[in-house]
């Protein structure tokens, strides 16, 4: 599996959980918090991963090099600024489920969902079709494998849990 291959399965299962993270906003208390636990403890470690793969791969020199491509990388590193923001504040509001309020670990979860589904179109539309241009490919080929195998674990982990 090529890298970029795997980087898109890992994007249908983000966005597979985000929409599980929806559903369990309009649950009752008690249920949503014990969902989105288990929802978040697949898929916050997974997206930490994931985006370090795409530090690695975006970072590479040819990359920068290409026309056009500074403002699409600055947009998209903000926005892994801002998701990871949310990341660790939601981390903390459902380890500390007595003194947190539902209502903003709700709104937190709804913003994070929000933010990283248009943080998975702004990629997919605007990011990788210009590193698909690209001739330097060697980056790529290393970070193949090890994705592929991670990719399976989270695909494990989710059926596990569904
Ligand atoms: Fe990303
Ligand atoms: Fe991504």
């Amino acid at each position: 599996m090529s890298v970029f291959a795997g980087l898109a399965r890992e994007h249908r299962l983000f966005a597979q959980l985000a929409r599980q993270c929806e559903r369990s906003l309009a649950h009752d208390e008690a249920d949503a918090r014990r969902e989105l636990t288990a929802t978040m403890r697949v898929l916050l470690p997974a997206l930490v991963r994931h985006e370090e793969v795409e530090d690695l791969l975006f970072r590479d020199p040819a990359y920068a090099a290409q026309k056009n491509v500074n403002r699409i990388l600055a947009m998209v590193n903000a926005q892994h600024n801002e998701i990871e923001a949310l990341r660790s504040e939601i981390e903390a509001l459902l380890q500390d489920a007595e003194r947190s309020a539902f209502e903003r670990l709700k709104a937190g979860v709804s913003i994070f969902v929000r933010k990283l589904k248009f943080h998975l179109e702004t990629e997919e539309n605007l990011l990788w079709p210009s590193y698909n241009n690209l001739e330097s490919r060697s980056i790529r080929r290393s970070l193949a494998h090890e994705m592929g195998e991670k990719v399976d674990d989270m695909e494990s982990e989710m059926k596990k849990r569904s």
